[in-house]
């Protein structure tokens, strides 16, 4: 496979799971978190997927493309080391879809960085609501869905949150 196919395909699994994670919180209210702006690609696709849901959008700089910056009150910058912990004050409500996009090309970072996120993701999470991570999340493996019909394995992970009175 080329390395273009490559970057096709991986988009293609990317924009699968944000359809899938959208479609799974109808009726689970909240803002949606947005952890990794980066150009805005996947930000602009939640906002017309989910016109109605506050999206807030984490990074620790601004780069997005200039029509994909969430205005002041959605926007929050900083490492997610110092921003998640205050998160939940800063969005008001448990969060009905979070994604975390924040890979980069070192593998032990990501790991790190995934162990690290999976406890602050599920307490930021709405009872039912949907984490999908481009790492996996070791912490949330009970709470694991299926990935829509031709995401291969391991490209993405999806999980939901459980109702909480059960
Ligand atoms: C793969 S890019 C996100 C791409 C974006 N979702 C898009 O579709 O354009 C990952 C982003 O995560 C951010 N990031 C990674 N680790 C972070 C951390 N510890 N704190 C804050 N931001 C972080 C990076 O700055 C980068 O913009």
């Amino acid at each position: 496979m080329s390395r273009l196919d490559s970057a096709i395909r991986r988009l293609q699994a990317q924009r699968a799971c944000l359809d899938r994670a959208a479609s799974l919180i109808v009726g689970v209210p909240g803002p949606v978190v947005e952890l990794g702006l980066g150009n805005g690609r996947t930000y602009d696709h939640l906002r017309h997927l989910l016109p109605g849901r506050a999206i807030f959008a984490f990074d620790r700089q601004l780069d997005a493309h200039p029509d994909c910056i969430p205005d002041a009150a959605h926007l929050v910058l900083g490492d997610f080391a110092d921003t998640l912990p205050t998160a939940l004050q800063r969005i008001g409500a448990r969060a009905a879809l979070i994604h975390a996009d924040t890979g980069t090309g070192e593998a032990a970072r990501n790991a790190r960085l995934a162990a690290w996120l999976a406890p602050h993701l599920a307490r930021l999470a709405a009872p039912g609501g949907v984490i999908l991570s481009d790492q996996e999340l070791t912490g949330l493996a009970d709470e694991a869905l299926p990935l829509p019909q031709g995401v291969a394995a391991g490209r993405y992970f999806l999980y939901r949150k459980g109702d909480e009175r059960d």
